[in-house]
C-alpha cells in the first residue's frame, strides 16, 4: 500500500500512473533482435528490475539484444546478462569479469567507444537506433519529464532518440536527488551552438529529461539500491603515487604555472586515481573543483574538508559507508554538485577549453610514453578505454598513475613497447608510479625515455629496461627500438607467466 502511495507521489504526470505494470509486462517491449539503451553509469542509477526480466526471460525464448548503456551496471546485472545469454553486441563500456569472460571468448561483440562518442554516433545515425530506452528514475515530472538517480549517463539521449522508453520509478532513490541534473542537448553539426559550460558549476539544460509522455511505454516500481563501488582503501604505493604528484603540482605552483586552487580536476575510475585524488587531502591546495566523470568517494572527502568548493560530473559512485553518510546530506552537497549527460561532462572541447588537470590509470606504459589502459597482453579486454580518451586527448595536463609492477612483481607496468595502445605519447604528459614521475612536458622520444627509466621503472626491471633502451639507440631512429624484442617482455609472461 505504503509503495503505491509513494508510487504515485514520484509519478506527477497523473495519466501515466495507470502504466506502472510489472518488470516482465515492460521487458515484452522489448524483442529479440533489438537495440535498447539503459541507463546506467558505473554502477550508479542503473535501470534494475527490466535487465533481470530479461535474463529471466532467455531461459525459454530466444532472446538477443544489442545494450547499450552510459558505462559500466551494477547489481552484478552485466554478469546476469552475459550468463543468460541476452548480449550479442555490448557498447560502450564494461567491467564485470564474466562479461569480461564471454568478450574475450568472442562471444560478446563489444564496441570499446569514448563514453563521449555512444550519443553523437546515434543521433546522426551512424551506428543503429536504440528502440526502447529503460531508465532508472527518482520521478516523472507533471509534464512527463524524467529525472535521473545518481547518474545520467547517456540517458536523455536515449530516451529522447528511442522509439519507446520504459521507465523505473525507484523508491528508494532519494526524492532530493531532484535538481542536481542538467540535462543539455547539443545541438545538430555542423553548425553546432557553442555549449555554454564555461565553468564546473555552470547550469546550461534542464533538471530532468524531456520526452513527450505518450513515450513512455510502461512505468516499473523498483526499489533495490545501487550497489557499492569496489575500490580499495588507499595503501603504501598509491600513497606514494598521490605523494608525488602533489610535489610535481607544488613545484608548478612555485613556477607560477598554477596556483593553489589548480585547475579543474578529472580523475578516472578505480583504486589508484581514487586514493590520488584522496591525497589532496595532505596538501595546500584548496578552493579546488572538478570536471569529471565518476564522482568517487574522494570527491566527498574534499568537498567536507573544505579543499574542493565544487564538483561536476555524470554519476556517482560511492563505497557502501559513504552512501550511508552521503545520502542522507543530499540538502547540503546539492548546491555544489551536478550530473550531466556523459557527452557534456566528457567533451573533448569543453575539456580543452576549461584547461582539466586529468588523472588516469594505465595498465602498462612504454618506454616513450604509449599508454596500454585496456588490454592485458595486447589481447585481453579489462574494461574499456572508457573516458579516459575523451579527457587526456584534451587536457591541460595530462597525467597517467599505475603501480610499477602488477602480479606480485611479476609484471612491470613500464615495458619496452606497449601491446596496446590506447593513448598514444602525444597525449601523455606526466607518468607516475610509487617510483616517482617523469615529466615529458617539451621532450623528445630519446629524452622521454631516459626519464621514465630513471624515474617510474621498479629496481627489478631497471637494468632490463635500461639495456634495451642503449642497444636500440645503437640502431638509430627517432623513436630507436629493437623491433624483434619489443614485446618481448609479453611473450615472456606469456610462457613462462612473469616477466622477470
Ligand atoms: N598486466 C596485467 N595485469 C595488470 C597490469 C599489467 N601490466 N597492470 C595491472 N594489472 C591488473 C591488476 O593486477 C589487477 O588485477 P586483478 O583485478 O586480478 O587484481 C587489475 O589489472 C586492475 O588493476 P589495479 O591496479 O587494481 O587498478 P585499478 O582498479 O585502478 O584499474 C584500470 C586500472 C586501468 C583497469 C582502470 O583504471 C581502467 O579500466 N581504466 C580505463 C578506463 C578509464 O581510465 N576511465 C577513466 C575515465 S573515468
Amino acid at each position: 500500500m505504503s509503495v503505491t502511495i509513494n508510487a504515485d507521489e514520484r509519478i506527477r504526470h497523473p495519466g501515466l500512473r495507470q502504466r506502472v505494470v510489472s518488470a516482465e509486462a515492460a521487458a515484452a517491449h522489448i524483442r529479440d533482435g533489438m537495440v535498447v539503451g539503459m541507463s546506467g553509469f558505473t554502477r550508479a542509477g542503473e535501470a534494475k528490475a527490466v535487465p533481470m526480466a530479461l535474463a529471466e526471460r532467455a531461459k525459454t525464448e530466444p532472446l538477443k539484444i544489442t545494450l547499450m548503456t552510459g558505462a559500466s551496471l551494477g547489481n552484478d546485472l552485466d554478469k546476469t546478462l552475459a550468463e543468460a545469454h541476452v548480449l550479442s553486441r555490448r557498447i560502450p563500456f564494461q567491467s564485470d569479469p564474466a562479461l569480461r569472460r564471454a568478450i574475450n571468448a568472442g562471444e560478446v561483440m563489444f564496441i570499446d567507444q569514448h563514453l563521449s562518442e555512444t550519443v553523437e554516433q546515434l543521433r546522426t545515425r551512424q551506428i543503429p537506433a536504440v528502440d526502447v530506452a529503460v531508465i532508472e528514475a527518482v520521478a516523472i515530472t507533471e509534464t512527463g519529464g524524467i529525472v535521473p538517480t545518481t547518474s545520467v549517463g547517456n540517458s536523455a539521449s536515449f530516451a529522447i532518440l528511442a522509439e519507446k522508453v520504459i521507465v523505473e520509478i525507484n523508491l528508494n532513490q532519494p526524492a532530493g536527488l531532484e535538481g542536481l541534473h542538467d540535462i543539455y542537448i547539443p545541438t545538430y553539426r555542423p553548425n553546432r551552438m557553442p555549449i555554454p559550460v564555461v565553468t564546473p558549476e555552470s547550469r546550461i539544460g534542464l533538471p530532468f529529461i524531456p520526452i513527450p509522455p505518450e513515450k513512455i511505454a510502461a512505468i516499473v516500481v523498483t526499489e533495490k539500491l545501487d550497489s557499492s563501488s569496489t575500490i580499495l582503501d588507499p595503501d603504501a604505493d598509491t600513497r606514494a603515487i598521490a605523494g608525488h604528484l602533489s610535489e610535481f603540482l607544488l613545484h608548478e605552483v612555485a613556477q607560477g604555472r598554477l596556483d593553489h586552487t589548480l585547475q579543474p580536476l578529472q580523475a578516472g575510475i578505480g583504486t589508484i586515481a581514487n586514493a590520488v585524488l584522496h591525497g589532496f587531502l595532505d596538501t595546500p591546495f584548496h578552493g579546488l573543483k572538478m570536471y569529471s566523470e565518476v564522482l568517487q568517494d574522494s570527491t566527498f572527502d574534499l568537498i567536507d574538508s573544505g579543499k574542493m568548493t565544487f564538483a561536476s560530473g555524470s554519476s556517482i559512485t560511492l563505497s557502501a559507508e559513504k552512501y550511508r553518510q552521503v545520502l542522507p546530506r543530499l540538502a547540503e552537497y546539492k548546491p555544489k554538485l551536478i550530473l550531466r549527460p556523459q557527452e557534456i561532462s566528457n567533451h573533448p572541447e569543453v575539456v580543452r577549453r576549461l584547461g582539466l588537470i586529468c588523472i588516469n590509470t594505465a595498465l602498462e606504459f612504454d618506454i616513450y610514453g604509449n599508454v596500454n589502459s585496456t588490454h592485458v597482453m595486447g589481447t585481453n579486454m579489462m574494461n574499456g578505454i572508457g573516458g579516459s580518451g575523451d579527457f587526456a586527448r584534451n587536457a591541460y595536463l595530462s597525467v597517467f598513475v599505475t603501480k610499477s609492477v602488477a602480479k606480485h612483481g611479476h609484471v612491470s607496468s613500464v615495458v619496452p613497447m606497449v601491446s596496446h595502445v590506447d593513448h598514444t605519447e602525444h597525449d601523455v604528459d606526466i607518468l607516475v608510479t610509487e617510483i616517482g614521475l617523469a615529466d615529458l612536458r617539451g621532450l623528445a622520444p630519446r629524452e622521454r625515455a631516459a626519464v621514465i627509466i630513471a624515474n617510474c621503472v621498479h629496481p627489478q626491471y631497471r637494468d632490463a629496461l635500461q639495456d634495451y633502451y642503449q642497444r636500440a639507440v645503437q640502431r638509430g631512429g627517432h623513436t630507436p627500438h629493437v623491433l624483434e624484442e619489443a614485446l618481448s617482455w609479453h611473450i615472456r609472461l606469456r610462457e613462462t607467466g612473469r616477466m622477470d
